[in-house]
């Protein structure tokens, strides 16, 4: 995933610096920009993260009020100055910003190879530029130069596209990848989220699905390929910018883990008109699907809905779902993703529905692909997510899920009026047990700081706890580096446990529910090896107080709500332990905040 901005304003280098900023989120091995300054295309990248290339520019040379920029997450092409964005043609009048990925690049390189085009890089996005410029050799506009090209070029994009040729201008066309455009007194915007450009405007559009758009100063044109004008329709954004900004935190993820009362309580609050269109379309099979942490939101659900209204839905991990050769005909797929951008979750989603599936989707980003792809979509509110590691957009999920079993029983008549009532109103006493959590998160601060030290790390649990465990391993590993591992705790005797030695760490997920007695047996197994019991357990558990080697409270709740609770103290865990060994737990290595590639 890369982000992609675009102004034409005053003062346009220092915004366009200022929204990539923003944007870092979503790739951060290089950087790079493109200013139109009288008849002159400036053009400045390099490997690495946006503050070093800020320090490294030439103010005196930032001029225009016309710029395109560019964060990357590398795909085709290893970070490097080369492959950074934006790209050029062999003339450089063209300057191209593209986020996704083109599947029949190399063919069309290869043509433009033949015609005498020089390629600088070994990217799949570089063949834009020059396909435009071929097609403006031939005789065409920039604009019917482009939009040739983009039906040339198969694949996802989100480009943004400024020419001396045309440099009161900037064309941007949106395929899959996302793209919001947005406008204001200050001038006209596009990005790739929001939060990006919410300091100069709140009135925005997300650009629908293959669509050209033309920003001019002071308004902002959107067609089809075929030249046909599609209405523009600008939405207020009512949410803070503080949301997406860091507000006093080190950094996102530690804000985005202390928001959680908050984000739980908004998303309690979805109304039940759209959770009840969407419960209406559970019929015949039900299947969930997502990719890392959403996935681990449909593990943990799938136990839920037996338990709550006694309806089997299987959970599949996204990039298995096409694989598995599942009957979707009259099914129902239920499609979890933070992003909503996520290719394997979208591949998947794609393949149902040409079986026959229906789609709902779970997402926290409106106006994504899979709002677009669902037949009915849940909007979880978190506000955005910046950190890589999803946090509050987890217990999100599992709380829009938890809201849509509770309609789904009680209109299937599968849970009583007084069930669903009293379930409702546990689930609205969360947000209170995770400030409560959040209240004591130095004593896990304190624990991290021992624990950075381990190389691995078991996390066990049984039942839904084990998506708990699951999530608590991702979590750690992905930002510290930590090998870490989830396991179903019955299962670890079969195999896992020849690995542990003394002082190997076992986290289990033991609250106080149908799978305590077990996970105590589960615990006496370990300890017997040697290993160091670090359990999360339900407040006032003498005895599991003594037999782990450190504990953790959450509040006293009902089964279904322990994956909630129990996962904050495994987030502030790998976050802690991740600062405590010297990493940026919003930029793990190698990761990007969606993954939008095969
Ligand atoms: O946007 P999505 O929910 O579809 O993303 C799926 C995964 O890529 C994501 O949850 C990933 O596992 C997180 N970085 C985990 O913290």
């Amino acid at each position: 995933m890369c982000g992609i901005f675009g102004c034409l304003c005053e003062g346009a280098p220092k915004v366009l610096l200022e929204g990539l900023k923003r944007l870092e989120y979503r790739g951060y091995d290089s950087v790079g920009i493109a200013l139109i300054n009288g008849d002159e295309l400036f053009v400045e990248k390099n490997k690495g993260k946006i503050d070093e290339f800020i320090l490294g520019l030439d103010e005196a040379r930032l001029k225009g009020e016309i710029g395109v920029g560019h964060t990357r997450w590398a795909t085709h092409g290893a970070p490097s100055k080369e492959n950074a964005h934006p790209h050029l043609d062999c003339s450089k009048r063209i300057a191209v910003v593209h986020n996704g990925v083109l599947e029949n690049f190399l063919q069309i390189k290869e043509e433009l190879l033949k015609k005498g085009h020089i390629f600088s890089s070994r990217t799949d996005s570089e063949v834009i530029p020059h396909l435009v410029e071929e097609y403006l050799n031939e005789g065409l506009t920039l604009k019917e130069a482009l939009v040739k090209s983009m039906e040339r070029v198969k694949g996802s994009a989100a480009i943004a596209m400024i020419s001396t040729v045309e440099p009161e201008r900037i064309y941007c066309y949106r395929r899959e990848s996302p793209l919001i455009v947005g406008i204001s007194e200050r001038g006209v915007f596009c990005a790739s989220d929001i939060p990006a450009i919410m300091p100069y405007t709140r009135r925005v559009m997300v650009v629908p699905d293959d669509r050209l758009v033309v920003l001019e100063r002071g308004s902002i044109q959107i067609e089809d390929l075929r030249g046909v004008m599609y209405k523009t329709e600008f939405t207020e954004v009512t949410w803070d910018l503080e949301l997406a900004e860091k507000g006093g935190y080190p950094h996102f993820m530690i804000k985005e883990i202390f928001e959680q009362p908050r984000a739980i309580r908004d998303t309690l609050k979805i109304p039940t008109i759209f959770l009840d269109k969407a419960a209406r379309l559970l019929t015949g099979r039900i299947y969930l699907t997502g990719s890392g942490t959403s996935y681990h939101a449909c593990l943990s659900t799938s136990y839920t809905a037996s338990d709550l209204v006694g309806i089997e839905m299987r959970p599949m991990i996204s990039s298995e779902f096409a694989d598995a050769l599942l009957s979707l005909e009259s099914s129902t797929v239920i499609a979890v993703s933070q992003s909503g951008e996520t290719a394997d979750t979208l591949n998947a989603v794609k393949h149902a529905k040409s079986k026959g599936a229906k789609i709902l989707g779970i997402t926290n980003t409106l106006g994504s692909s899979i709002t677009t792809l669902s037949d009915a979509y849940i909007c979880t509110q978190s506000g955005p997510e910046i950190g890589v590691a999803a946090t509050k957009t987890f217990l999100t999920q599992l709380v829009a899920l938890d809201l849509l079993l509770l309609r789904l029983g009680l209109i299937s008549g599968r849970l009583s009026e007084s069930a669903h009532r009293s379930i409702t109103h546990e689930l609205e006493a969360l947000p209170g047990m995770v400030e409560q959590i959040l209240r004591r998160a130095d004593k896990i601060r304190d624990l991290a700081l021992k624990y950075s030290k381990k190389e691995n790390a078991f996390f066990l649990g049984r039942g839904a706890n084990v998506a708990t465990a699951l999530e608590g391993a991702l979590k750690l590993k992905e930002i510290s580096y930590i090998h870490a591992e989830g396991y179903p705790a019955g299962e670890s005797k079969h195999g896992p446990i020849s690995l542990i030695e003394p002082n190997f760490l076992c986290v289990f997920i033991a609250p106080r529910d149908r799978t305590r007695e077990r996970i105590i047996g589960n615990i006496m197994e370990m300890k017997a090896r040697g290993a160091e019991v670090f359990s999360v357990i339900t407040e006032g558990d003498d005895e599991l107080k003594e037999i782990s080697d450190e504990y953790f409270e959450v509040p006293r709740a009902n089964e279904i709500l322990y994956p909630i609770i129990c996962t904050v103290p495994l987030q502030l865990l790998a976050y802690y332990a991740a600062t405590f060994r010297g990493f940026d737990p919003d930029r793990p290595r190698n990761l990007a905040k969606s993954v939008t590639v095969l």
